[in-house]
């Protein structure tokens, strides 16, 4: 028998897996047993899985997420996270990943990182999950969303008395209400596109 072999084309392991699976493999409660945050995150980034994008989380503590959406958008430019714990820092020479150490409540801080950082199409805030940290942080940082990307802050505390104003914040504001499912009182993600 004659003819073309057709080659397969090369197909990493992680190419397949869900980011609820890589969230499991790393332990982030983003994943569906806790937060439950990763369906909704699949149904946003999976457009986005193999394109060569830039990401930066807020909040990274030990490092399971950073090292989730490494995995997951395996062509990334560039994953970045910002955690005010020094010990964050230890990250930096793990492969694929970066980390710059600041507190996000300090406005000198976050204008001078605007300053020398190149837009993201996804941004994450995942830190201290106070309002008034998260009003700040967005009013700040979504200046460095690339046209087109999206901004998303997780765990709302009270989002009743509050859904005005991150309404207020963006037009495109989408607000995920996860509370009765998961039981958990600040179980409520806003996601904005630019
Ligand atoms: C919920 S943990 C992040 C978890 C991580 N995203 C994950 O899923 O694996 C919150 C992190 O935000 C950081 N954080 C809290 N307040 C902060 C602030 N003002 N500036 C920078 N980081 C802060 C904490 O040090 C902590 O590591």
């Amino acid at each position: 028998m004659t003819g073309n072999i057709k080659k397969h084309p090369y197909l990493h392991p992680y190419d397949q897996c869900t980011l609820d699976e890589l969230a499991k493999k790393y332990n982030t409660d983003k994943d569906s047993d806790r937060g439950g945050y990763v369906y909704h995150y699949e149904t946003h980034f999976s457009p986005l899985k193999n394109k060569s994008i830039r990401i930066l989380e807020l909040g990274v503590r030990e490092g399971a997420s950073l090292r989730m959406w490494r995995d997951y958008f395996r062509n990334a430019v560039e994953v970045h996270g910002i955690d005010i714990d020094q010990r964050a820092e230890e990250l930096n020479n793990e492969d694929g990943l970066q980390v710059t150490i600041g507190n996000l409540d300090d406005e000198n801080f976050l204008y001078e990182f605007i300053e020398k950082t190149p837009k993201f199409d996804i941004v994450i805030d995942d830190a201290s999950h106070k309002i008034n940290d998260q009003l700040i942080s967005f009013r700040n940082l979504h200046k460095l969303v690339s046209k087109g990307g999206l901004y998303i802050i997780e765990d709302i505390e009270d989002i009743d008395s509050t859904r005005l104003l991150f309404k207020e914040l963006h037009s495109s504001c989408e607000i995920y209400d996860m509370r009765e499912q998961k039981n958990r009182f600040d179980n409520v993600m806003v996601v904005y596109e630019f």
